[in-house]
């Protein structure tokens, strides 16, 4: 199995892409479009070209400027619009009122409200003791309240809030306190008080997926733990999706925002950047939204058209997909340029019938690990379809995810079988 040497020289840092990276979208562009020109004139020649030519389409609408946007969309505040595709018109979610109140056992807004004291305790004053990580909104700490329950405590950067957070921490506050589920970071409640924003959520203890797939906790994540947690998500997203009164669209769905439990299970993070979703019944079809979201992630259709749908979440999934089975990062800068768009290379090998050379080096290419690699590129190149209506919706990507796994862990088990029904048969014969 041919292995990319350059792999090893991937960036190891967790930046997971901040959410505004201009670095990277200059740098992206330039190369995006002189692989444009390369891939299209080749691309009616055959249908792996013409694969290709649809993945490239996609990344080109990706790297491409906002049709009316400026080069700051991906941290401006969204406009307070929502739009249909026929009139424009909508409405949207209200404010939620805040009462002053530190109970945490009602699940409204009103009622989560954090003194500014039981944080400073909390954290012994933001002890750098308890920082356990840094991100685009600010600083995360771990810390106990005072009746023994360990938190995750993020509390925003001044700066960052002076600028732009105040719809994004109003807009994580309002998602967080609805949710309820397995797969979803729990919330505890919020502290919004003079230049201090902090959210406290349940602390998950065994780091985020793109931690392990850097193996920074020193164990090869195997390949049904990633089948587990790719299905965890999937049900997370569907549930945001499909299960809610009011839909939400994530909107920041990456493998920094997966954190693992310490049995492997995934649950996701982050709301900051989630946004109501349109409602089906009354025929709106979009939400009319500035772009955000992480670089590499990105929904290339959103991002030319502004309209934000639930299939933007499931194209970052699809990205997802591909750094799960590859162990790379969605854009690995230093890589040759042929192989720095993850997604595009993986399903262009994928299309010629070469998905072994994309799999992680850290997996061993067994039969049931290749089989289930096909599976999930499959999954992934529907998921990246770069029209939102081509692609599945994240139920239906749950339960081919449940096949997969389902089929990958029988495979196992029969190899398991086979394998001691011979050594035992070996061993008799020895007798
Ligand atoms: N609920 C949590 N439980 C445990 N650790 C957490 C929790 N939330 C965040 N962390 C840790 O803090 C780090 C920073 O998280 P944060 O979400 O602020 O940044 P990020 O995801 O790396 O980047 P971005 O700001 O783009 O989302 C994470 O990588 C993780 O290690
Ligand atoms: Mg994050």
């Amino acid at each position: 199995m041919s292995r990319p040497s350059a792999y090893a020289s991937r960036r190891n840092s967790n930046s997971g892409g901040p959410r505004s990276t201009p670095d990277c979208f200059a740098y992206s562009s330039s190369f995006a479009s002189s692989e444009v020109s390369t891939v299209k004139s080749n691309s009616g020649r055959n249908p792996v070209a013409a694969a290709a030519r649809f993945l490239i389409e996609s990344f080109v609408a990706c790297f491409a400027p906002p049709e009316t946007n400026n080069s700051k969309s991906f941290v401006e505040s969204d406009p307070p619009s929502v739009a249909s595709d026929a009139s424009g018109g909508g409405s949207r979610r209200p404010r939620v009122s805040i009462t002053s109140s530190n109970s945490t056992q009602n699940n409204e807004p009103s009622n989560l409200r954090f003194t500014l004291k039981e944080i400073f305790q909390a954290t012994r004053n933001f002890s750098p003791a308890f920082k356990i990580g840094q991100g685009g909104f600010g600083t995360v700490y771990k810390a106990k309240l005072q009746d023994g329950t360990v938190v995750a405590l993020k509390r925003a950067k001044k700066s960052v809030y002076d600028k732009h957070l105040g719809v994004e921490f109003q807009s994580e506050i309002q998602t967080l306190s609805r949710i309820e589920h397995l797969n979803l970071v729990k919330f505890y409640g919020y502290l919004e008080e003079g230049d201090e924003r902090i959210v406290v959520v349940e602390y998950v203890p065994n780091g985020t997926l793109r931690e392990h797939l850097d193996c920074v906790h020193g164990n090869i994540l195997d390949l049904a733990s990633r089948l587990d947690i790719a299905t965890d998500v999937a049900h997370a997203i569907t549930y945001l999706h499909l299960y809610m009164d009011h839909p939400i669209i994530h909107r920041d769905i990456k493998s920094s925002n997966i954190l693992l439990t310490e049995n492997f299970r995934a649950k996701v993070a982050d709301f900051g950047f989630a946004r109501q979703a349109p409602d089906s019944d009354s025929g709106v079809t979009h939400v009319s939204t500035q772009v955000k979201g992480t670089a590499g992630y990105l929904d290339p259709e959103y991002l030319k058209t502004y309209q934000l749908t639930q299939k933007s979440d499931v194209y970052s999934f699809g990205v997802l997909l591909v750094e799960i089975v590859t162990g790379r990062r969605p854009i690995e800068p230093k890589l040759e340029l042929k192989e720095r768009i993850t997604a595009k290379w993986a399903m262009k090998r994928f299309s010629d019938g070469n998905s072994i050379s994309v799999l992680d080096p850290r997996l061993d290419p067994t039969t049931a690990n290749t089989l289930a690699l096909e599976r999930i590129l499959e999954l992934a190149l529907q998921c990246l379809a770069p029209r939102r209506q081509s692609r599945p919706n994240m139920k239906k990507c749950a339960e081919i995810l449940w096949t997969i796994r389902k089929d990958y862990r029988e495979h196992a088990a029969s190899l398991s079988r086979s394998y001691s029904t011979s050594s035992q048969r070996s061993a008799s014969l020895k007798d």
